[in-house]
């Protein structure tokens, strides 16, 4: 919890306002399978830890970040304004994200696995630009509602806040910008460029999701935690809560 900023009180009007102003419920209705919220920064261990608990659950893994990716590469290919908030909504429309039919169900880009594209500098270079738009955001919103109504393991910024702040269970990772850099790096490679990317990027995302988890999320650091501990805590978090919830 330490290494988060706090929010300003705008930000969370502005947040709030966000959630009135969305016409899709974020209800899940009688919850039939439980949701499991990821959230933190780049480089925190969402997805190492969000791959493991969807599979430990057995339930669809759902990678919110890809999503925010898939618009910004698009749009690099039509040579769309990252700044051209509606533009970019109206590719996140013409998308179609699905869950695959595997045994632990994930995200599908128009019927395919998302590719290394997704990964590449030229996304990491605008998609916090992309992902700023409330009309994008809108869009992929609704889109990441319906993936997750039959119960997820979800992983984003806003997940546990904004898309699903009934979820059953809510995660935010932390860990120091150094860490968080080196991780980026050994997974991309080049560790300087890892640092000065993750840096720039995270002044950038917490533009539009602040570094600061639901009030009722469980924290953990992961700048000390193996991603084997990190596992073992949040399974006996997501059992212990979703057992609880049955009875
Ligand atoms: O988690 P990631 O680094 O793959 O996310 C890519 C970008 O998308 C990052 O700039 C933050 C943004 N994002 C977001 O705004 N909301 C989400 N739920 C997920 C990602």
């Amino acid at each position: 919890m330490s290494s988060c900023a706090h929010m300003d009180p705008s930000e969370a009007t502005d947040r709030s306002r966000e959630r009135s102003r969305d016409e899709d419920s974020p209800s899940r209705g009688d919850k039939p399978s439980p949701a499991v919220a990821i959230d933190g920064p780049a480089g925190s261990g969402k997805s190492t830890l969000g791959r493991r608990l969807a599979e430990a659950v057995r339930l669809p893994y759902v990678n919110t970040g890809l999503m925010y990716r898939a618009v910004a590469d698009r749009a690099l290919k039509r040579e769309i304004d990252p700044d051209d908030g509606p533009a970019l909504a109206e590719i996140g429309g013409e998308m179609t994200f699905t869950l695959s039919p595997d045994a632990i169900p994930s995200l599908l880009i128009d019927g395919e696995p998302p590719g290394p594209a997704l990964e590449s500098a030229a996304v990491e270079g605008v998609v916090s630009r992309v992902a700023r738009h409330p009309q994008v955001r809108t869009v992929l919103r609704a889109i990441q509602r319906r993936l997750g109504a039959g119960g997820c393991v979800m992983e984003g910024r806003d997940i546990g806040t904004v898309v699903f702040p009934d979820a059953d269970v809510k995660i935010f990772l932390s860990a120091t910008p150094s860490v968080r850099a080196g991780r980026r790096g050994r997974e991309r490679g080049g560790a300087e460029e890892a640092v000065a990317s993750v840096t720039e990027r995270d002044a950038l995302d917490a533009r539009t999701n602040p570094f600061v988890p639901a009030p009722d999320a469980h924290v953990l650091d992961t700048t000390v935690l193996s991603s084997d501990a990190v596992f073992v805590r949040a399974l006996d978090l997501v059992r212990t809560i979703t057992e609880g919830n049955r009875r």
